[in-house]
């Protein structure tokens, strides 16, 4: 990295003395043209390779009208230099561990496989295609002196799919995603806590990656508990310290089902922040048809399904497709039973299957019709109607054809 660092400011100061200062002075005569050459220098001394980077990078976005080439040969150095491209399986540091017990402090995927399709609202949706679309053309925004988003934090109850979106992002952009489970990383010696958070950030912010910061609340929940209040604050520093020096090169997502313990100065660290809530009709709607459901049973289990996380509904399918294979019910009927609904969906050829399944249950016409909506007298004679197509389909279909 050093060498690296050195070459770079190597050719800079090179390109500096070839292409003539005059020039150069002449395409930056304000006063921000002197302060990139000044920040530019101080990144260089301080051995920050980023801020080199980003600096030299607005010089060449600032030269581009009033000297275009020397402008091109600072951008083709700095992209050459692969700081940012660096190759995500190229890193080769030992994943940290924790020093008592030797475990490992992450748990490290790639490629990052996603069993199912997260559903979002259209405001979180538009959010992340933001956010990709950032990352993708991060190589144009720091061309022009602009800063790529770097960071998220996803806010909302359990089992709304935050993890699934970490998941996501990390493998649209082709990245290893790396999760820290804060909560279990805690211990009662806020000191060893504060050691092993460090160590993952560092490690993690050496390569392209997503690092996820799970169970984001378990230190601000800390709080109420009788531990050393300094100590915390030493913590609560190292991470803000942390998000606020990410290298643009990894993606930092936190998520947490407490964002109201957070405390605003670390909200505020955040580019970009989900808020995610238990899913909308139309959610629940993408859910089952993704699920394999047909529309009118998709419509009807949107309608009726409130205030349930996805992952809860998806155990629950998960149950009701159990059920219809191995008690030999309807897909429909196990449905119902599953999610205790107290009525069926408004459509009669639905009802009309239902009612002669649920009268083999042992159902009267009575209670056959309350669960359908309709009077006993009604439910019985779609019963009937059900059996007949039932036992003799030929027949009924020649009637139904005439
Ligand atoms: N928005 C979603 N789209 C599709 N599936 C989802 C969604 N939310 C949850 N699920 C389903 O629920 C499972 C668990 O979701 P996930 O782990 O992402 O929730 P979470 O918000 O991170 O919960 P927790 O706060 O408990 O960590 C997912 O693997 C997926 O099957
Ligand atoms: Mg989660």
């Amino acid at each position: 990295m050093v060498i690296l660092l050195f070459f770079i400011t190597i050719c800079l100061l090179f390109i500096f003395l070839l292409f003539g200062r005059s020039k150069m002075i002449s395409g930056l005569e304000s006063k921000s043209g002197n302060d990139l050459l000044i920040g530019l220098i101080e990144d260089g001394l301080k051995g920050d390779i980023e801020g080199l980077e980003m600096q030299a990078r607005r010089l060449a976005s600032k030269l581009k009208k009033s000297d275009p080439k020397l402008s091109e040969s600072i951008s083709k150095l700095v992209s050459s230099s692969g700081c940012l491209r660096q190759s995500s399986s190229s890193h080769n540091t030992p994943t940290p561990v924790e020093p008592d017990s030797r475990q490992k402090l992450l748990i490290e995927t790639y490629p990052v496989i996603l069993r199912s399709q997260p559903v979002w609202t259209p405001a979180i949706e538009k959010n992340i295609e933001r956010f990709l679309r950032e990352r993708v053309m991060s190589e144009e925004l720091l061309n022009e002196g602009l800063l790529p988003s770097r960071s998220l934090l996803m806010s909302g109850p359990p089992g709304v799919g935050k993890t699934l979106t970490a998941q996501s992002i990390a493998s649209k952009l082709d990245l290893p995603l790396l999760t820290l489970d804060l909560a279990s990383v805690m211990s009662s010696y806020l000191g060893k806590t504060g050691n092993n958070i460090k160590a993952v950030l560092n490690y993690a912010s050496a390569f392209p990656c997503v690092l996820l910061l799970d169970e984001f609340d378990a230190i601000a929940k800390k709080r109420d508990d009788d531990s050393d209040v300094g100590e915390l604050k030493r913590l609560v520093t190292v991470l803000l310290q942390a998000i606020d020096d990410w290298p643009v090169t990894s993606v930092l997502v936190a998520a947490t089902n407490h964002g109201d313990l957070l405390d605003p100065a670390i909200w505020r660290r955040f580019d970009s922040l989900l808020e995610f809530d238990y899913p909308t009709p139309e959610q629940v709607y993408d859910f089952s048809i993704q699920w394999g459901f047909d529309k009118p049973t998709s419509t009807w289990l949107s309608e009726n399904i409130v205030k349930a996380s996805l992952a809860i509904i998806d155990k629950k399918f998960q149950q009701a497709k159990k059920n219809n294979i191995l008690d030999d019910k309807s897909l429909l009927l196990s449905l119902i039973e599953v999610f205790e609904f107290k009525g069926a969906p408004d459509d009669l050829d639905i009802k009309r299957e239902l009612s002669l399944e649920l009268h083999n249950l042992g159902w009267t016409n009575k209670q056959v019709g309350e669960f359908l909506g309709m009077t006993g007298q009604r439910a019985g004679v779609l019963i009937r109607e059900m059996r007949e197509t039932v036992e003799n389909p030929q027949q009924s279909l020649v009637l139904a054809e005439g």
